[in-house]
């Protein structure tokens, strides 16, 4: 016989004291030990065949809040027959219901259920009791409810079952689903028992005083036992979009870059202005764009470069372009934006650090006037970064990306002509994705213009690209919605895997 625990033998002495059957809540009420000690010992008694354990899935029933209130004051057809028959067994339905004192939104409930019971019949607003309405069922169930905090329904006969079921439909009880548990001695247990246990106290942990003064020695330590089940936790755990974003980040580090962030509300000057985009560009619009009503204005930067920024816009400056041949206006470069792209952040950092080399990243979050689907969110990402070296070319900014993709598991990657009014040249980038069986757009990219270098005194090339993160963190959870990321839908959550490396 295996040396029993402390609680073991708490448990055993208890069950003896209850006439070696009794449900779990018992157990723990009558030895005040933890529910979790009472079924960590069931377990391993169970194991060493002293207990048997019998499980039984058990109905409960308890009245709701409204069922409370009728078991107190009476159910609605009740009291409207008990006003009836003090009216003499006839009369106005507008008079029973005042003398019952019933409000109005009970009035076709209780009338139907008098109806129904067969208590009174109405005719042309007159109320007539037919019969002497003893208690029903569901007014006993009432009654017994509310002496009692709950019922098991298995327990209760035909009849009343189905008057459970009743009520419930009336919404004055509630159910609730419970799994009983019992534990029993085996006859090895009420051997042991009868032979008598002696409860040793176990001591649970050593402390300096056990240990100083020696008696750790005589005292009972408790055993492990390292085969109970522990109790189930849900760690907290990282939204799947962030562990991709995380894992972005971790890519662009390997690659040598440095994070920069930078501030959601930008002037347009940096949004817009500095990447050579003309006042007039559509993106600009409020369509597209969100504009802060409060404050309206930000601050421009230093004269010179405004200055350069305004000349470079209206006819080029020294660029050797012509610019957008249109009067600037540093009022609408003045205006505050929630940026539209995170290209605002890497030319603001380039405008304080215009030394080779810059090899600087960023994911963040932009903002644009989005009609909202399963498809667009008018609050998205955008993974960001340049590279900014005395002898750097399109090849190198292909070969970054091509790396970049590669890493993320996306092997096939294509490179097409395309337009940014701050690149020349300027490219779209696709990537195969095998799942899909399709080409994806992710970011696009190109060498920064004079236009935008020049007012900055930038000597440099400048590699740069952008895009949205939204659809590389669709591909890769394989979802479609994209409103899914942002429902706190915890059972998905839980299921999504960790992002692999
Ligand atoms: N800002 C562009 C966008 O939002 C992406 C881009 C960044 C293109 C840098 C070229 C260079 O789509």
């Amino acid at each position: 016989m295996p040396e029993l625990r402390e609680n073991e033998q708490k448990t055993l002495l208890t069950l003896e004291k209850l006439k070696g059957k009794a449900p779990v809540d018992q157990i723990v009420k009558r030895s005040g030990l933890a529910h979790a000690a009472v079924m960590r010992a069931s377990l391993s008694l169970t194991e060493n065949k002293l207990l048997r354990t019998y499980e039984k899935q058990q109905t409960l029933t308890s009245l709701s809040a409204e069922g409370r209130s009728y078991a107190e004051i009476g159910l609605p057809e009740r009291r409207l027959h008990n006003a009836l028959i003090k009216l003499g067994g006839e009369a106005k339905v507008n008079s029973v219901v005042e003398e019952a004192g019933l409000e109005k939104k009970f009035l076709s409930v209780a009338l139907g259920w008098i109806n129904r019971k067969g208590w009174a019949t109405i005719k042309q607003g007159m109320l007539k009791s037919l019969k002497e309405a003893p208690p029903g069922d569901d007014e006993k169930l009432l009654r017994l409810l509310s002496e009692k905090e709950s019922v098991i329904v298995e327990d209760l006969g035909q009849e009343l079952q189905k008057t459970v079921s009743v009520l419930k439909g009336r919404k004055l009880v509630e159910i609730e689903e419970k799994t009983l548990r019992e534990l029993e001695l085996t006859d090895d247990g009420w051997n042991l028992v009868k032979k008598g246990i002696e409860v040793q106290e176990e001591i649970s942990q050593l402390t300096p005083e056990l240990i100083r003064t020696g008696s750790w020695r005589k005292v009972k330590l408790r055993k492990f036992n390292v085969k109970a089940p522990g109790p189930e936790v849900f760690l907290g755990k990282i939204h799947p979009a962030q562990q991709i974003i995380q894992h972005v980040r971790e890519i662009f580090l390997e690659m040598g870059f440095t994070e920069i962030r930078g501030s959601i509300v930008q002037t347009a000057f940096w949004n817009f202005d500095a990447l050579f985009q003309p006042q007039d560009h559509p993106a600009r619009d409020v369509v597209d764009t969100f504009y802060l009503a409060h404050p309206e204005k930000g601050k421009l930067p230093e004269k010179d470069v405004v200055e350069a920024v305004a000349a470079t816009h209206e006819n080029g400056w020294n660029t050797g372009s012509r610019g957008w041949e249109y009067s600037w206006s540093p009022e609408e470069a003045k205006r505050l934006v929630l940026r539209t792209h995170t290209t605002a952040t890497t030319i603001r950092y380039l405008s304080e650090h215009k030394e080779p080399p810059v090899k600087v990243f960023s994911v963040d979050r932009v903002y644009r006037n989005e009609k909202l689907d399963y498809k667009h969110l008018a609050e998205f990402h955008q993974i960001e970064g340049i590279i900014m070296d005395k002898k750097v070319t399109l090849r190198d900014l292909m070969g970054t990306l091509k790396e970049f993709y590669h890493k993320l598991g996306l092997e096939k990657v294509q490179f097409w002509p395309s337009y940014f009014p701050y690149t020349e040249p300027s490219m779209q980038s696709t990537v195969y994705v095998p799942e899909l069986k399709t080409w994806v757009e992710l970011c696009g990219m190109g060498i920064f213009r004079p236009e935008v270098l020049a007012p900055f005194g930038v000597k440099h090339p400048v590699l740069a690209w952008g895009g949205g993160l939204e659809r590389l963190i669709l591909l890769k959870l394989g979802i479609e919605d994209i409103r899914l990321l942002y429902k706190n839908d915890l059972g998905w959550i839980r299921r999504t895997p960790v992002c692999q490396r």
